[in-house]
């Protein structure tokens, strides 16, 4: 409402089209959740899992701790079901990293091969490459991930950085519980995820997600010397 009147009294907007700029500045073409999704209200019942829209590229966000660690990074993300690979590039004090999980090359005991491509501690350092199979730190979600895996819904919540999205819970790879957010177009945005082995927490938030299939030369990295 606040935005609403500031648009309205903003007199240097072009003012032909003002339903148009409000949608797009405050409702992203989201249309809101129904009544079913409500807990504590009489109309609730839980929907089935869905399927995820999976495929996209985004800015995100990333808080990762044990007791031994913590971790807050940010960078952008290629997340594609398609061709079985995630890219995540970061950056943070002094380092440029980029690091190719391929989950079309796994190992027995389900690790997933690595490629880790960073530039530190200053731009004009050699980049070096790292590769290997690793208990990945991006995990892969298939589009039917919710329905494979017979998530719980767990209603929509108001997330302090997405706003409200529904959540679902369910149990990644075995390997401990995930909390999977989706906006009201069953668009993944974030998830929670709690590591029992490692005791490892991670929040991730996506923003300005793109969806739509990745170019495969996205994930051309360069061979190991
Ligand atoms: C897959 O993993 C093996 C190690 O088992 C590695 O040598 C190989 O280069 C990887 N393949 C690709 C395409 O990255």
């Amino acid at each position: 409402m606040l935005r609403l009147l500031l648009l309205l009294t903003t007199p240097f907007l072009p003012f032909t089209h003002p339903t148009q700029v409000i949608m797009h500045s405050i409702t992203r073409e989201k249309p809101s959740f129904p009544a079913s999704y409500e807990l504590f209200s009489s109309a609730f019942k839980q929907p089935d899992p869905p399927l995820v829209k999976a495929e996209f590229k985004c800015n995100w966000q990333q808080h990762a701790w044990s007791s031994s660690f913590s971790r807050i990074s940010s960078g952008y993300l290629y997340h594609s079901p398609t061709h079985s690979k995630v890219r995540v590039d970061a950056t943070y004090d002094s380092s440029i990293v980029s690091s190719l999980f391929d989950y079309t090359n796994t190992s027995r005991d389900n690790l997933v091969w690595n490629t880790l491509y960073t530039i530190e501690p200053s731009v004009s350092a050699t980049p070096k490459i790292w590769t290997g199979f690793v208990k990945p730190a991006w995990a892969l979600f298939k589009e039917d991930i919710l329905v494979k895996s017979n998530a719980v819904f767990a209603g929509v919540v108001d997330d302090r950085w997405l706003g409200a999205a529904a959540s679902w819970k369910t149990v990644y790879e075995n390997s401990g519980p995930v909390t999977v957010y989706l906006d009201s177009s069953g668009t993944f945005v974030g998830y929670d995820f709690y590591d029992v082995t490692t005791r490892t927490g991670i929040v991730n938030r996506f923003f300005n997600i793109e969806l739509g299939k990745i170019d495969k030369r996205v994930f051309d990295f360069p061979k190991k010397e």
